[in-house]
């Protein structure tokens, strides 16, 4: 079996980390054919009169599978973001993204073991700001009874499937009622009513960013609205080793689109320096998904020999610089092609 996905390399160090993927999937016999697909900077690059070509939108949507490096968005007016519009167009209502402590990988926290899922679609990148006055500016944040219990339900539903794994939700419900505690009413009845078997707490998201810092081993599943998702997604980055370890997952009721966490960082671009594995364990989610979804065991087979060959190059202390390495990003490439094990 060989599934289609569409590969965007995206912007910066986007078709950097993406070679990198491509060249430990095509090593590993990862059963995935790459088509690619343009989006961001780039696709304006090669002619497109959007960031976010249609042709970009109907391939993901013809093979329901895509894994996408970083899209710059530039600053100011007259520019969407390349995410927010993916996400909204093909309904990818949550993200899911797994913090994990690596082998050789130095950080404040040892055994970290926990996942983001964060509202995808609404919330304050709702994208609806108006200005009032020349002075006054607002942005609103909205909040649906379906959006909110779809992913609620998800995140259930997903956590059983892992065996029953805690869920705390955070949320501002105190301050913002009406959104927020619609998010919460639908947590809670989820819970209640479909899930009371898994553990559940509610918690304030300030309070919340002390506990994890203070100790992230006492979470599990993280379920928040969009803006407090993407900011607790970077704050759970840095307490494994920072944007270059930690990957992520987008999706909807049919399509998965795979990516990292980080963003297309200018500042190393094009310098051979950028860490693909966060992109590599992003394909990783796409092969378990596949062994999961389309019942592929080979797909999951090849998942777990490419985490086992990169776990063991950073145990060998073969890693990129930003986790304390000296190697760049082909180099690190190939030391996990080096450890594949048929
Ligand atoms: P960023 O994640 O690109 O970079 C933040 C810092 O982390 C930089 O110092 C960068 O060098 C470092 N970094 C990030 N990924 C790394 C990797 N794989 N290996 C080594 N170091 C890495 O965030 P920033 O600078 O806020 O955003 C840059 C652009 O990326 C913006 O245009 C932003 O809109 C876009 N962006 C795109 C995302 C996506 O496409 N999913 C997500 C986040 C930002």
């Amino acid at each position: 079996m060989t599934h289609t996905a569409v590969l965007i390399p995206g912007d910066g160090i986007g078709p950097e980390v993406a070679a990198a993927v491509k060249a430990v999937f095509a090593a590993a016999e990862a059963p995935v054919r790459f088509i690619e697909r343009q989006a961001g900077v780039a696709a304006i690059e090669a002619g497109s009169d959007s960031v976010l070509p249609e042709d970009t939108i109907e391939t993901i949507k013809e093979h329901k599978l895509a894994i996408k490096g970083p899209c710059t968005t530039p600053i100011g007016r007259g520019f969407s973001s390349v995410n927010v519009g993916l996400r909204k167009k093909l309904n990818l209502w949550a993200a899911v993204r797994p913090v994990v402590s690596l082998p050789g990988v130095e950080s404040r926290y040892k055994d970290v073991d926990l996942i983001i899922v964060r509202e995808n679609t609404e919330g304050l990148y709702s994208g609806v700001e108006n200005q009032v006055t020349e002075d006054v500016i607002i942005s609103m944040k909205v909040a649906t009874r379906q959006a909110c219990r779809r992913v609620a339900l998800g995140t259930f539903r997903f956590a059983n499937r892992l065996g029953g794994r805690k869920v705390s939700v955070f949320h501002k419900a105190n301050i913002m009622k009406m959104t927020d505690g619609l998010f919460l009413d639908q947590c809670r009845a989820v819970h209640e009513r479909d899930y009371p078997n898994i553990v559940y707490e509610e918690v304030i998201v300030d309070a919340g960013s002390m506990r994890l810092v203070q100790d992230p081993t006492q979470f599990d599943i993280i379920l928040c609205e969009n803006l407090y998702g993407d900011i607790m997604s970077d704050l759970c980055a840095g307490l494994v080793g920072g944007l270059g370890v930690t990957p992520g997952a987008n999706h909807g009721d049919d399509i998965a689109v795979f990516e990292a966490v980080h963003g297309s960082a200018p500042d190393i671009a094009g310098q051979d320096k950028a860490n693909p594995l966060a992109l590599l364990m992003s394909g990783i989610l796409m092969l378990e998904h596949l062994e999961l979804e389309r019942q592929d065991t080979a797909a999951g087979k090849v998942a777990r020999q490419i985490k086992q060959a990169y776990r063991a190059a950073l145990t060998e202390g073969e890693k990129t610089r930003d986790i304390g390495g000296e190697l760049g990003t082909k180099a690190f490439a190939q030391a996990v092609i080096d450890r594949l094990k048929g």
